[in-house]
């Protein structure tokens, strides 16, 4: 058989990108040629920031990593990896309580186009609690956040806060 070069897709809302997902990309641009970070807008969420502002603080915070792009989409991931011919989608799976949901999801994905997969990596230890709500709501509330998403996004959220 063989191999196609393969386009590894990591999806998710990045709302806002946090040094969790900065790790866990940074795994797959040394596992894949070619990363696609795909930001969407997740319809059980209310968001902080919109798509555009997402997408610009994803592209910058990754900008050293040559062979990681950032794009958006709308509608089903599935659809999405069929538009740019992947079939590998790279979800971050930080403790067990992500378990269930990512097992529903991936199945799910593969029922919906039979050719997927999804590799699942594992983050730094100490990234295994943080999640983008989390930092908003720091955030919101005035707590120290500085050290759970890139310069770039601190600088961001700040600026956002002080509007
Ligand atoms: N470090 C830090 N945080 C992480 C993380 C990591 N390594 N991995 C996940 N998280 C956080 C996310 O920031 C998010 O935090 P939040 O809930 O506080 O905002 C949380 O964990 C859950 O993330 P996730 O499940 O990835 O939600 P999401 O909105 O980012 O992504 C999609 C979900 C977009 C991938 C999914 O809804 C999708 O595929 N949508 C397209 C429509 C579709 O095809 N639907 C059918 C799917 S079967």
């Amino acid at each position: 058989m063989k191999h196609k070069e393969i386009i590894a897709v990591y999806p998710g809302s990045f709302d806002p990108p946090t040094n969790g997902h900065i790790d866990i990309i940074g795994r797959a641009a040394k596992l894949f040629p070619k990363v696609i970070v795909a930001i969407t807008h997740n319809y059980n969420k209310k968001h902080m920031f919109t798509l555009e502002e997402r997408l610009s603080m994803m592209k910058e915070a990754v900008s050293k990593m040559k062979n990681v792009k950032v794009a958006s989409f709308s509608g089903l991931l599935v659809d999405y990896l069929n538009k740019i011919d992947s079939f590998c989608i790279v979800r971050g799976l930080r403790a067990l309580s992500d378990f269930e949901y990512e097992f529903q999801m991936a199945l799910m994905n593969r029922k919906l186009k039979k050719d997927v997969e999804t590799v699942f990596l594992m983050p730094e230890q100490e990234y295994t609690f943080l999640s983008s709500s989390m930092v908003r709501e720091i955030a919101s509330l005035g707590g120290n956040f500085k050290n759970f998403v890139p310069n770039n996004v601190y600088k961001k959220i700040k600026d956002k806060r002080k509007n």
